[in-house]
């Protein structure tokens, strides 16, 4: 693996390895001291050229954890305001002899683009609507540890499909190990052939949830439209929200799961979100884990030869 562009590049073989190491790296973080000399040298760079609360902490903190030097680019401030191309930044960073980058982009396609312009591995953490494959990963960990398995689940993704590269990298990760998965959305947030992705779509929010293993929740991506798909905010919580009185109707080990940002009182009821089924914040603290796996599975092979 020389890039961490599409969940598609890796097997379920793979994907199972990296989960087991992420769960060694998860240790390091529950100690008193949490740092490990094992990216000692390295340089990181972490261009983010769109918000980001969770995933950027998690990989400056990845780095950080694994004793990497780290320094993060915005668009804001950087020369990409006086026009500098992409490829032009990208190229000028590894130029300073950087040994990673990692790439937000709200163009979808942005992460495999440079990386065809650069020799060190790129990590994609977000492009445009296309893919968001260390979401995915560690989206997976956090299922693997709850549930035991990947294999054979049932699982219902609700909301704004059409925007979410999350939901993209969570149908190619869980589709490779053979889950039952169904969407849920307004019509105009459902891909057309979304079928194609060997997923189903579903009408009947209240009867489905009875029956699946994981609830993923996405939330509405107002930035990414130029026109409003639903009504208004008040009736996609009434038809589209996860609201409290659901959870009387999941299984007892339902997992309820959202990338975050939430858009509280929206696709998620605030007491769905602190109930004992929400998983959310196990998301977010295996995410540091899984970014620690990936950056040291990245620069492994540099690490050998030096
Ligand atoms: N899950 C996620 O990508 O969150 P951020 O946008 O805060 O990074």
């Amino acid at each position: 693996m020389k890039h961490l562009i599409t969940i598609n590049q890796l097997t379920r073989e793979e994907i199972l390895s990296i989960i087991n190491q992420a769960f060694s790296f998860k240790d390091i973080n529950t100690r008193a001291i949490k740092k490990v000399p094992t990216l000692r040298g390295k340089t990181i760079v972490t261009c983010f050229y769109e918000a980001s609360t969770r995933t950027r902490l998690s990989f400056e903190i990845a780095a950080k954890r694994l004793s990497a030097d780290t320094i993060n680019i915005s668009k804001s401030g950087s020369s990409a305001e006086k026009g500098e191309t992409l490829t032009d930044t990208v190229r000028n960073i590894q130029a300073m002899k950087v040994d990673l980058i990692v790439i937000r982009h709200p163009s979808s396609g942005a992460a495999s683009f440079i990386s065809k312009y650069l020799d060190c591995p790129v990590i994609n953490a977000g492009d445009g609507i296309n893919e968001h494959p260390s979401q995915a990963l560690l989206d997976a960990m956090t299922i693997y540890e709850k549930r035991g398995s990947l294999d054979n689940l049932k699982i219902l993704i609700v909301g704004d499909i059409l925007h979410s590269r999350v939901a993209r990298s969570n149908i190619y990760l869980l589709k490779k190990f053979n889950s039952e998965i169904k969407v849920f959305g307004p019509p105009m947030m459902l891909p057309k052939d979304i079928e194609k992705l060997g997923v189903s779509v579903i009408h009947d929010f209240k009867k489905t949830i009875q029956d699946v293993d994981v609830v993923m929740l996405l939330r509405v991506q107002m930035e990414r439209q130029d026109r409003s798909l639903f009504p208004s905010v008040r009736e996609y919580s009434k038809f589209f929200g996860f609201s409290y009185p659901m959870l009387d109707l999941i299984k007892e080990k339902c997992l309820i799961m959202h990338p975050g940002p939430i858009n509280r009182g929206v696709e998620l009821n605030h007491s769905a979100a602190e109930s004992p089924s929400s998983v959310i914040l196990d998301q977010v603290e295996n995410g540091v884990a899984m970014r620690m796996t990936l950056m040291y599975l990245l620069l492994s092979k540099n690490l050998q030869e030096s």
